[in-house]
């Protein structure tokens, strides 16, 4: 049996480095960067994946100097704009996660404009991590938990993990599966921490603008050689996956 994939996130790292590479200002590694989201649409949409998440902009993102920040809200409006006739013609639904009415005003009308234009969509869903802390998230999560509880609509004893996923910021999406983190680096910076629970993680040094569909379908299937176990023993056959 093969590993079911139906949620991938992708921390989308290096775009930096791919411009200071060839002697480009940082925002043009952006750029390129964005540009390859679309190759990593469709090849989701080949292996069938049903989610995607993108990490584009984290809570930390903000220490980032004003230039490349502005830059990179504008290649979000941008972004938006462009790839609404692709996310109409397949079909694709797009979701934003974060703290989403802390940013620019153009970003957030033109993100709540896209999540409605395309809520109708069912064959695939594209998320997009904006201004997104998994700290945050959790805080977020606790805080409306604990306004539920002065209302008298929880109790402390009532509080599971199934409760309490029910007010992260996109309960109705499945655990992350695979989490990719291209441009080198082995760490999580702060992405899904509770979602990426029990996600196999797969890093490789490609830089994300050349990160192209070889390089995802090399992930995607790494992932289906993993022997997932969840804590359990495993009951496996598959010399691989024991
Ligand atoms: C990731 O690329 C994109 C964002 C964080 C928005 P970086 O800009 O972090 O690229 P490097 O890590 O500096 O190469
Ligand atoms: C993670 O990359 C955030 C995004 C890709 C949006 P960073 O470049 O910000 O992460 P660190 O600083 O290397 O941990
Ligand atoms: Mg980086």
């Amino acid at each position: 049996m093969d590993n079911v994939l139906r949620h991938a996130a992708i921390i989308m790292d290096g775009n930096g480095r791919w411009a200071k590479q060839r002697g480009l200002p940082r925002t043009e590694g952006h750029k390129k960067g964005a540009e390859k989201v679309q190759i990593a649409l469709e090849t989701a949409r080949e292996i069938g994946l049903q989610y995607l998440t993108l990490y584009a902009f984290s809570t930390e993102n903000w220490n980032r100097p004003p230039e490349e920040v502005n830059a990179l809200m504008e290649l979000l409006v941008y972004f938006l704009d462009e790839k609404l006739p692709y996310l109409m013609k397949n079909n694709v639904r797009l979701l934003a996660t974060g703290r989403i009415d802390q940013l620019p005003e153009t970003a957030v009308k033109k993100l709540r404009f896209t999540e409605e234009k395309t809520a109708g969509n069912t064959s695939g869903t594209l998320i997009l991590a904006l201004n997104y802390g998994g700290r945050a998230e959790i805080v977020d999560a606790a805080k409306k938990l604990m306004r539920k509880t002065l209302d008298g609509a929880v109790k402390p004893e009532d509080l599971d993990e199934e409760t309490f996923s029910r007010e992260l910021y996109l309960p109705q999406v499945p655990p992350v599966d695979l989490m990719i983190r291209t441009g080198g680096e082995k760490r999580i910076s702060n992405f899904l921490i509770w979602e990426n629970a029990y996600a196999e993680l797969y890093f490789t040094s490609v830089l994300w603008p050349d990160f192209g569909r070889e390089e995802f379908l090399a992930a995607a299937e790494d992932f289906r050689h993993r022997g997932r176990r969840f804590g359990r023993v495993s009951e496996t056959t598959d010399p691989e996956k024991l």
